[in-house]
């Protein structure tokens, strides 16, 4: 029986380009993950899109003088282009501003409302007398009660990742005009997130499958105890409050944005014959989301508590989050424009390289570091030199001695074929359960250890002697060699989909991958057939290049 499962991604805020941290973080996991699934004949839903409200966005507005709805629009589409280009395969992008997302988030509010576990309260918030205005989140700063960072938001801290309402900063400061404001009450909706404690602790300490650090980091987040938070802003730009008198008020979007995964869901099935979004929300569905670490406590705390209080729909399974991305050793800063952005790096470059390198050098575990120099090293000695060679070599001593003909089975094979064959398919298994772990560094490692046997392999075969002495000696080791060659076809797919959709066109398949399946065996060839010319799958860059 197939598996249900939700590959539900980070929205991204609409209000700038991706850069190569969050690539790394979250879509290309995800991507991978959900390839890999897919292949192996599961139902996939992958889900995602625009996060379009909130003060990330009105900052944004404010400070290029545009609306935020052309914010908002201009970022939607270029992530769309994004997403095409880099291979990311949601099956729906949508934004949190279409009219079924108000609508389901209306519907979970009103429940929580009507249940309590959402109250009215007032709360005393940020008023900057000089802006005559509220400032809720991003509109200020001040240093962290908890460690101390000093450029801390009104909303979380960048540096320890805690969730933080505007009075808890201490030195509090205006962020359009730096003057310190005052606090006024103003009345607003409370999620009553200390009902929820001690399930969500019990929750937590029972999930043994997720990462250590996800796992740490929400036990000592439910340690040090739970605070309701307000779930409304004084904003006029984000999801409306479904109660008459707060018309000048918006949906906290962390409340809201969440949400998004369960009405992107919806959205998606509104298109779809036989499926339903309840079979990847209930029963024995399992649900995973990708993000970076800073994004932890909003899915392991608060979008549980909202599904618990809801009632009827599955917690997350797994929250396998990535710890972050560096740039040549500093964090990236869109503020310092400190980053290397995704789509200028698709302006310029393939995609297949630079999901091969973020794939090697994943933060999974902890915090780690890109740099030009070691994509560089990565494409030309690991794509180029290994898995690139042993395509070309193959196929070229297949075009120049035998016409491109793919030979027929063996009768026999000797020891040495024998071994390389049955080292593919025990590290094709690994690649397969090292993904369904999200470990995704080690099934790139399985894959490539199988094209470093197989170039081996060849050295030690020398087909390009033995063809003067056993044409059918040389056939059976180009036989072997392409039988390798569809098994790594079928294990890079996920990490590599354009390069793998190449190579199964140059070994003769006319349909797409996905036809195929996650299965190998070495004789899936097609004895026989000419195959086309090769082309190159990658390109070696020249070490000096500029970037
Ligand atoms: N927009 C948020 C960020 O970039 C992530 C939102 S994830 C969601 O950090 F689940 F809330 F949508
Ligand atoms: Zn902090």
């Amino acid at each position: 029986m197939a598996d249900n499962i939700l590959v539900a991604v980070a929205w991204p805020y609409a209000n700038g380009s991706i850069h190569l941290g969050q690539a790394a973080g979250c879509y290309l996991p995800a991507d991978i993950f959900a390839r890999y699934h897919r292949l192996k004949g599961n139902n996939v839903l992958m889900v995602s899109g625009s996060d379009s409200h909130g003060t990330p966005i009105t900052l944004q507005a404010e400070k290029t003088g545009k609306s935020p709805d052309d914010i908002v629009d201009s970022y939607h589409n270029e992530f769309l282009n994004n997403w095409r280009k880099f291979g990311i395969s949601f099956d729906l992008f949508t934004t949190t501003r279409t009219e079924n997302h108000s609508n389901v988030v209306e519907k979970i509010f009103n429940k929580l409302l009507e249940k309590g576990h959402i109250y009215k309260s007032s709360m005393s918030q940020p008023f900057c007398p000089k802006d005559n205005r509220f400032l809720p989140d991003r509109y200020v700063e001040g240093v962290c009660p908890n460690c101390d960072f000093e450029a801390a938001r009104g909303d979380q801290c960048d540096n320890c990742g805690r969730t933080l309402d505007p009075q808890d900063l201490k030195e509090i400061k205006c962020r359009i005009c730096s003057d310190t404001p005052e606090f006024r009450n103003s009345e607003h909706f409370f999620l009553k997130l200390t009902d929820f404690e001690d399930s969500l602790a019990d929750w937590i300490q029972t999930q043994s499958h997720w990462k250590t650090n996800v796992k740490n980091f929400s036990k000592a987040y439910i340690q040090k105890g739970l605070k309701d938070r307000a779930i409304t802003r004084d904003i006029n730009w984000g999801v409306p409050v479904p109660v008459q008198g707060y018309e000048n008020k918006r949906i906290y979007v962390w409340f809201e944005a969440v949400i998004g995964y369960l009405s992107a869901s919806i959205e998606w099935s509104e298109s779809q014959v036989d499926v339903k979004w309840e079979d990847f929300w209930t029963g024995d569905s399992k649900a995973y989301y990708f993000m970076g670490k800073d994004n932890i406590p909003f899915h392991t705390i608060i979008w549980p508590a909202i599904l618990t209080g809801y009632e009827g729909l599955n917690l997350p399974y797994d929250v396998p989050a990535n710890e972050y991305l560096q740039l040549e050793g500093l964090k990236f800063s869109t503020s310092r424009d400190w980053a290397v952005w995704l789509p200028e790096y698709l302006d310029k470059y393939d995609p297949d390289p630079l999901r091969y390198v973020l794939t090697a050098i994943m933060p999974e575990t902890s915090d780690s570091d890109f740099t030009w120099e070691q994509y560089k090293r990565l494409n030309n000695d690991e794509l180029v030199a290994t898995f690139g060679n042993l395509v070309h070599r193959t196929l070229s001593m297949l075009g120049r001695n035998f016409d491109s003909q793919i030979p027929e089975k063996p009768a026999k094979l000797d020891d040495e074929s024998i071994q390389l064959l049955e080292f593919a398919s025990k590290e094709l298994e690994n690649i397969a359960l090292n993904i369904e772990l999200c470990k995704f560094k080690l099934a790139l490692e399985s894959a490539m250890k199988i094209a470093r046997n197989a170039n081996q392999y060849l050295d030690a075969k020398k087909p390009w002697h033995t063809i003067k002495t056993s044409v059918d000696e040389t056939k059976k080791t180009l036989w072997v060699s392409l039988a390798i060659l569809n098994c790594l076809k079928i294990g890079l797919y996920p990490f590599l989909p354009f390069t793998a959709e190449k190579l199964h066109g140059m070994l003769g398949y006319g349909d797409e991958i996905n036809s195929s399946g996650w299965n190998w065996q070495p004789d899936d060839l097609i004895s026989g057939s000419i195959l086309p010319k090769p082309q190159p799958l990658f390109k070696k860059i020249d070490i000096d290049e500029d970037n």
